[in-house]
């Protein structure tokens, strides 16, 4: 039997048709515009997503046997704000994950509700990307949408309720809303309350390998498949790339350097870190994991390459960027383009370059952008290890982990043993695993990591370069602090 994972990204929905042994078949990738409407604004149309997915659906299967394919299934990004009206319609453009809008509803949820009962109620604090603080600004600047909410969803589940007809959502994904008591794996009724919502306007839960439905059959017919396809709830996409690379059960980790740059520690207990530094959200895999999230990351080499520089030959704009100068750069980039999350939680803080002279170079200024990122995702693997989690090597997966210089630097600036995996596309190659799940392919979502992930290469960190890139990083440390105050201003 065949499955399709879904990856229902930011810039794109990349697609992958997987067979039985875990082989992938064909992969496909389509994308849609990302809209800015004001500067840390973010939105994308819902009608996007789905019209990629179903052609990307197509295009995927058009080579194979089509009456073979089993279950679908979606990794997608979170947090994003998805309304439908009374006949599940669309009422305004999404707000995404790295949508900044909502500093004062934030501010107001961690000071007037407070960061203690807000972790009590749902083992998170308020961050301006989560969902929550997206309902409250809706109700306060759109009353008249707030007022025809039927359906409250995240973007993947916009995707299966096309697929299905059913209104679901999974833990993982649910647990960014800050709507969920995470432990308890249910609604809080109080977050509903604080934020004008009733628990009939939210969706069903589900564990992300569970069946939610089957394909609707106007949807069968035009995707020429059939009308048994099962659709598992899937996950978050962060959730859904450490299954696609492994990570679940007690104590993995992984790193995605994708848009967004995450690192991922799994486990099969609930766990909170007491100052919500770090994300407390449910696993793909029944189980639980904290999570530190950057929100540029390869987005900021995409940015300097293609925007700056007008090149998309990153891996020329690498080349200069020898060994021997690795930990020895004196040009310091802060990679905050659209704010930042982890661990700063400052939706105010931008890039910046500093340290330049008149010998510093384009490539400095190249290595410095790679290594900013390198040291903002450090920033959150210090707060885990400050948690007394003994963390010596990653799984790394995403856009950015497909440079060897990238994965070079990322071992020696963290001191992590990186491995990559055969399958490269995190995921997608995870949503395709939970439909595996639930169709009785596996017997566990562990059972098909142990027989379809495979490490197929290994960074390790090279004392000397270790050594030279902690110097760096205590440099790199004290630029925040010293312009935060600078910031704000800056925006206004
Ligand atoms: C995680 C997060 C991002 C998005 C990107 O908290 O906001 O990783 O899921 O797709």
């Amino acid at each position: 039997m065949y499955y399709i994972g879904v990856d229902l990204g930011t810039s794109a929905v990349k697609l992958l048709l997987m067979d039985a042994d875990g082989k992938i078949l064909n992969v496909v990738s389509r994308e849609y515009p990302l809209l800015f409407p004001h500067p840390g604004w973010s939105e994308q149309h819902p009608e996007d997503w789905i019209r990629e997915t179903m052609a990307g659906i197509k295009e995927l299967t058009s080579g194979c046997d089509r009456s073979q394919v089993a279950g679908i299934g979606c990794g997608g990004q979170m947090h994003g704000l998805v309304v439908l009206d009374a006949e599940d319609r669309v009422i305004r453009p999404a707000i995404l994950w790295n949508d900044g809008r909502t500093e004062e509803e934030t501010a107001w949820l961690n000071t007037e509700i407070g960061k203690n009962r807000l972790s009590e109620l749902t083992a998170n604090i308020a961050f301006a990307g989560f969902t929550a603080p997206k309902l409250l600004w809706m109700k306060k600047q759109e009353p008249e949408n707030f007022a025809r909410i039927r359906k409250i969803m995240l973007p993947k589940d916009y995707i299966n309720y096309c697929l299905t007809g059913v209104h679901a959502c999974d833990y993982s994904d649910a647990s960014g809303m800050l709507l969920l008591d995470v432990k308890n794996k249910c609604w809080s009724k109080e977050m509903l309350e604080i934020c004008g919502v009733q628990e009939k306007q939210m969706p069903k839960l589900f564990e992300s390998f569970d069946c939610i439905g089957t394909l609707l059959p106007e949807a069968a017919k035009e995707l020429g498949l059939r009308e048994d396809v099962k659709v598992v709830a899937g996950a978050g996409d962060n959730a859904a790339a450490a299954v696609g690379t492994g990570v679940v059960g007690e104590g993995g980790c992984n790193i995605s350097l994708g848009t967004s740059g995450t690192i991922f520690i799994s486990s099969e207990h609930f766990g909170v870190d007491p100052n919500n530094a770090l994300h407390s959200f449910a696993h793909a895999d029944g189980g639980y994991h904290l999570m530190g999230c950057m929100l540029s990351a390869a987005s900021c080499n995409k940015w300097f390459c293609e925007d700056i520089l007008k090149t998309a030959d990153y891996a020329a704009e690498q080349k200069d960027i020898t060994e021997e100068k690795l930990g020895c750069n004196r040009v310091f980039f802060l990679p905050y383009l659209m704010g930042e999350r982890s661990p700063i939680n400052d939706v105010n803080a931008r890039g910046t370059f500093t340290g330049l002279s008149m010998d510093s170079s384009r490539s400095d200024m190249m290595q410095a952008v790679l290594e900013g990122v390198a040291f903002a995702i450090r920033d959150s693997l210090e707060v885990a290890r400050s948690l007394g989690l003994d963390i010596r090597k990653s799984r790394i997966c995403g856009g950015g982990a497909k440079s060897p210089l990238w994965r070079t630097i990322m071992a020696n600036v963290c001191s992590l043993e990186l491995e990559q995996i055969e399958s490269e596309e995190g995921p997608g190659y995870g949503g395709a695993m939970l439909a595996a799940v639930a169709c009785g392919e596996f017997a566990s979502v562990q059972d098909a990591a142990d027989k379809l992930v495979r490490v197929v290469a290994t960074v390790k960190p090279d004392p000397a370069i270790t050594a030279r890139y902690e110097a760096q990083y205590q440099k790199f440390r004290r630029i925040y602090p010293a312009m935060k105050a600078i910031f704000p201003g800056l925006n206004a």
